[in-house]
């Protein structure tokens, strides 16, 4: 071989190693100059290539190792061989790059959490048959054994033939992002749990607001009606003992009188002729006649002490201040006594006629009950029924159906079970449903300000219902009058509340 043939030789074996700064420079026109012309244009251009190559791929590894997360390309096989994966894989796993590569140190689904490895497979495996992307999230374990959540996207690259290459995929640490919504879920969950909390507060805060109403409500009117009730004592106190002083003393007044008659007409037979001064008083003061009406006076007397002890009694009976227990009672007796109380309310007035009171009782036998509070609401419901017949509204659309008459009428019963009913009904104008809704509310009142509490029927109904076990209706519709019909247990202890 010749030197110039030994030197293109050399240049030839040096390209083979990779050196490609190397050229066979021979001079001459022979044909081996002309082959290392042709050599040192091919060296050149794969010279120049190599280095676009060179240049492309170092841009695409900075590319891929700027990326925040990891490039990885890796074969689906029982292992999941790694045949590429960016440096990124570091920052999220703590270990290199380079212990993935080939699986050379660890194999990647090696540090998957145990709880998601199964679910990630069986994942990229149904996408993967179906040619679908995926997008996954689960737990890795660090090198350091610390736990990071990623989110690894992905999809299968295939031949012509449909057979799956390899898988490209990119994953991103979200660790931060996880811990943000876990996060925000407590913050959420703990909202949730102060909204039900508050609401339960508001909701305990209107009931206590709603029974301290209640006993307010309760506070006013037992006030009022005891000091009526304390008013219409005391005046019986105070009326009852002159009154009696003079009832037992008109038995003597009447038989002195009598005497005195007698004694006067003794007299006139035994002397028939007076001194003119007698026969004087005697035609003034007109004997005859003072003879023929004093006994009738003292009767009539005697009738009008009987009647003022007999209201002392149904205003002592209405009263019943001695009475706070449980006691049986005469209900017609409290009934009674009551309407005595409302006598002026009842009688005509100038601009309306005298109610007229229809009783209707039947046999009742003594009830157990609270009588001074039974009696309050007796007083509750006859003053409503007096009041709505004396301000009825002139023009209640079914006027034909009111008489022109007012009337309250008053029906006691038994009841089968151990109960008594107690029903006061007056042909007023009656009630419509949103009024009626509302009528046992604390407060409600359809009177003009300062005419009425509105606290008469709700005390009414604490009083029969909670006090007495019983029931309180009202039947009522516009210009059909108003029922109110009170059902109570004839003894407490044989009713189950
Ligand atoms: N017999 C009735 N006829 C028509 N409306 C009635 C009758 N009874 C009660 N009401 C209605 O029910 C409302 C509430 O009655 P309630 O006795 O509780 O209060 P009030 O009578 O308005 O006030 P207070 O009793 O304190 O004077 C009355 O304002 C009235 O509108
Ligand atoms: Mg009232």
């Amino acid at each position: 071989m010749t030197a110039r043939a030994a030197r293109l030789v050399t240049a030839s074996n040096n390209f083979s190693k990779g050196e490609l700064s190397d050229r066979a420079q021979l001079g001459g026109s022979d044909e081996i100059a002309q082959i290392a012309v042709a050599f040192n244009h091919m060296v050149d251009r794969i010279q120049s290539d190599t280095e676009v190559l060179q240049s492309s791929e170092k841009r695409f590894r900075t590319l891929v190792s700027n990326i925040t997360g990891a490039v990885y390309r890796l074969v689906l096989d029982s292992d999941w061989k790694i045949e590429f994966v960016s440096d990124g894989i570091s920052e999220i796993s703590g270990y290199p790059a380079s212990d993935f590569i080939n699986n050379k140190v660890r194999n990647f689904n090696k540090i998957i959490h145990p709880d998601d490895a199964v679910m990630v497979k069986r994942m990229i495996d149904k996408r993967i048959f179906k040619k679908q992307n995926y997008i996954l999230e689960y737990r890795i374990i660090r090198a350091d054994s610390s736990l990071r959540w990623v989110s690894d996207k992905g999809q299968g690259i295939f031949n012509e033939n449909g057979d799956l290459l390899w898988l490209d995929g990119v994953i991103f640490d979200i660790t931060k992002r996880k811990q943000a919504e876990a996060e925000l879920h407590q913050t959420l969950q703990l909202k949730d749990r102060l909204a039900e909390v508050a609401n339960h507060r508001a909701q305990k805060l209107k009931q206590t607001l709603q029974d301290l109403q209640q006993t307010q409500a309760q506070l006013i009117q037992t006030e009022k009606m005891s000091s009526l009730g304390q008013m219409v004592a005391g005046v019986a106190h105070e009326i009852n003992n002159p009154v009696n002083f003079i009832h037992a003393n008109l038995s003597h007044v009447s038989t002195y009188t009598h005497n005195l008659l007698k004694l006067v007409d003794l007299y006139q037979e035994k002397y028939p002729q007076p001194p003119a001064e007698i026969e004087d008083l005697i035609e003034d003061s007109d004997l005859e006649f003072i003879n023929e009406d004093l006994p009738s006076i003292l009767s009539s007397m005697h009738s009008g002490t009987n009647r003022i002890r007999e209201i002392v009694l149904s205003l002592r009976n209405f009263s019943r201040l001695d009475e706070s227990d449980l006691k049986p009672v005469n209900i017609h007796e409290g009934i009674d006594s009551t309407l005595l109380i409302l006598q002026s309310a009842i009688k005509a007035k100038p601009n309306f006629d005298e109610i007229e009171i229809v009783k209707n009782y039947g046999e009742l036998p003594l009830v157990e009950c609270y009588a001074g509070q039974l009696n309050q609401v007796f007083m509750s419901i006859f003053s409503n029924s007096i009041y709505a017949l004396q301000n009825r509204p002139k023009d209640v659309a079914s006027e034909p159906k009111n008489p022109s008459f007012s009337q309250i009428i008053i029906t006691t019963s038994m009841q089968k079970s151990g109960w008594v009913k107690i029903s006061i009904k007056d042909n007023g104008p009656g009630i419509d449903g949103a009024v009626k809704s509302k009528i046992f509310d604390p407060f409600f009142t359809t009177k003009p300000v300062g005419q009425g509490t509105g606290l008469g029927l709700s005390v009414s109904y604490q009083i029969v219902v909670d006090k007495h076990g019983g029931k309180l209706e009202c039947i009522s519709a516009v210009g059909e009058g108003t029922e109110m019909a009170i059902e109570i247990p004839i003894a407490r202890s044989k009713t189950k509340l």
